[in-house]
């Protein structure tokens, strides 16, 4: 692809996402079908998706009454959806500086089903945002130099995710990588080091550590694990049960709020856009984490995914 290099602009430098732009498409039905089954939904949505996206867009809700600047570097195809997660993207006030258009790949989707517990299946196809390389990083330089956190998922080729996560951090950003979804491998050794914070979920977790986490202790062994790799700060989200955290030698749990959840779609997104936003503004990494579970848990109670990203007022008001 040709490339033109992203003016940073001035409102650069707070909170950059490096990643995956979905449009997704969600069926709503009582039971999610078996495999061979073919069942009726309720009704369907499409909406924004992606992880990259999603994270973006919930720390663009956020960030906007703080002034601060989020913006997204990834790749969308020249085709109708690309058009419509562009605009909502614009919509939450995510600058699009460093999206780029591919005219060889379509959008990337995502095929969600959820049924009437709340329980989802989701069916990712990648595209466009599998295309991401090099090229895209060096594009996206000047963005990811001006970045005070950087927030990066493995929805796009780990390579180019790499090499914005040297870019940032040489430059001083907080690199926050999502690992998911877990790659099979586990993750390269580079990627410990250079991390300043991983957020796995359970499964996530599991994977990458060998050790599934249930509760705070077994998530404190989970996070020891990780910084054996390397890590300094670690976070292990433990959906409803709460979220672990541990700092160097230190750790701390914060419990789960009490919400109604609906759909868990991008609630582990919206942790992390929330706490791009919390760690952008200075504060401790417990603040941070408090504040990031009070986004996760508030996402759960409505259906979509970037659509579900709270607002700072929801997430003040969860907060007390
Ligand atoms: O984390 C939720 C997201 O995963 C969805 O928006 C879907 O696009 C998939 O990427």
């Amino acid at each position: 692809m040709p490339m033109t290099r992203t003016d940073p602009g001035p409102h650069a430098g707070a909170i950059v996402c490096f990643g995956s732009i979905n449009a997704d498409l969600a069926a709503y039905s009582t039971t999610l079908p078996r495999a061979g089954e073919t069942i009726h939904a309720e009704r369907y949505q499409i909406g924004l998706g992606g992880k990259g996206a999603n994270q973006a867009a919930c720390a663009a809700r956020l960030a906007g009454p703080l002034g601060l600047a989020v913006s997204l570097c990834g790749r969308v195809g020249t085709d109708p959806f690309g058009a419509l997660v562009r605009a909502r993207l614009a919509g939450f006030g995510v600058s699009l500086d460093g999206v780029r258009d591919d005219p060889d790949h379509p959008t990337g989707i995502a095929l969600i089903g959820i049924d009437a517990q709340g329980e989802n299946s989701i069916t990712v196809v990648g595209a466009a945002n599998m295309a991401l390389d090099a090229t895209d990083v060096e594009a996206a330089a000047p963005l990811l130099t001006a970045a005070r956190v950087l927030l990066l998922q493995l929805e796009t080729p780990l390579d180019a995710s790499l090499a914005a996560a040297r870019l940032a951090k040489a430059a001083g950003a907080i690199v926050i990588l999502d690992p998911a979804p877990a790659p099979k491998d586990g993750l390269p050794d580079e990627i410990w080091q250079l991390a300043d914070l991983l957020t796995p979920n359970e499964t996530e977790t599991e994977r990458l550590v060998g050790l599934r986490p249930t509760d705070a202790a077994s998530a404190s062994a989970c996070a020891e694990r990780m910084q054996a790799r390397g890590l300094r700060r670690a976070i292990v989200k433990l959906g409803a049960r709460g979220v672990y955290y541990r700092d160097g030698a230190a750790g701390g749990f914060v419990e789960p709020f009490a919400v109604a959840a609906i759909d868990s779609v991008a609630a582990g997104d919206c942790f992390n856009g929330g706490l791009a936003v919390a760690l952008a503004q200075g504060w401790t990494l417990a603040e941070s984490v408090r504040f990031a579970a009070a986004c996760g848990a508030l996402a759960t109670t409505r259906h979509g995914a970037a659509e579900s990203a709270p607002t700072l007022d929801e997430v003040r008001a969860l907060l007390g």
